[in-house]
């Protein structure tokens, strides 16, 4: 069991304080994530979905947020999406957007617990989780409930922030997320916890082979993972 890295500093649980930050924060954050990942965070959910190979006609996209990985699924594949996210503000945003480009017919958002999802079993044919899996209270929980809701054969594509290990870019990587990337974010964001909670958690998470682990040990096969822009994001590919 990975420890659990809260954003701030109240008795409140993991997740209420998650939902919390996201509902605070998400005005700024397609922003804020856009500038932080110098725009590759398009690129790597591109990616995500190139290693889903199935044809899917229904995807879920777990942790949705503004639903950026919800409209490059709509985007590179044929399938229709459902996003969910407990975080009300970020869904908002995630909705204008949805409509903007027209996508209505295509991704429909609402609010539910990626650790208690509302759906029967088998109900997709692949799900996505873009930078949202870290935010679980309980992680196996939320693994578990991903593998309850995907049919056999189904893919699931998950993407997650790590931190390189070769020299010198581990040393610049750990300059940037420790040092100025707080700064970045709290003088985008107004919320000064949310960007030290974030290379907190990323420091504490199960990363490469670790992860890979915990999606065997919950009964997914074929796990991957592939190191994305020198290591700074995993990109983690399991089959049910
Ligand atoms: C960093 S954002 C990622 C948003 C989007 N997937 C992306 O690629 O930009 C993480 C999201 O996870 C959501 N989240 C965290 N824990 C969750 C849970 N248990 N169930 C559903 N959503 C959750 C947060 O509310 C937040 O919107």
């Amino acid at each position: 069991m990975s420890k659990i890295v809260k954003p701030y500093k109240t008795d409140k649980g993991k997740k209420e304080q998650v939902k919390q930050m996201f509902n605070k924060i998400a005005k700024r954050y397609d922003l804020l994530n856009h500038t932080l990942s110098l725009g590759m965070d398009f690129v790597w959910r591109r990616k995500a979905i190139k290693k889903i190979t199935n044809n899917p006609k229904k995807i879920l996209d777990i942790a949705t947020g503004t639903a950026d990985f919800a409209i490059s699924a709509a985007k590179y594949t044929d399938a229709n999406i459902t996003g969910i996210d407990i975080s009300d503000r970020m869904i908002n945003i995630g909705e204008k957007k949805i409509n903007k480009k027209n996508l209505k017919n295509r991704i429909k958002l609402s609010i539910a617990d990626s650790e208690n999802l509302p759906f029967n079993k088998s109900s997709f044919d692949a799900i996505t989780a873009g930078f949202g899996v870290r935010n679980f209270e309980n992680l196996e929980k939320g693994l578990n409930e991903i593998f309850r809701v995907i049919k056999k054969d189904g893919f699931v594509v998950i993407l997650e922030p790590s931190t390189p290990k070769i020299f010198p870019l581990k040393q610049i990587f750990r300059f940037y997320f420790n040092t100025i990337l707080p700064k970045i974010g709290t003088l985008l964001s107004d919320d000064r916890s949310a960007y030290t909670y974030l290379p907190n958690s990323v420091k504490n998470f199960p990363n490469g082979k670790e992860f890979i682990k915990i999606l065997d040990n919950i009964g997914f096969r074929k796990t991957s993972y592939f190191p994305l822009t020198f290591g700074i994001v995993s990109l983690y590919v399991a089959i049910k």
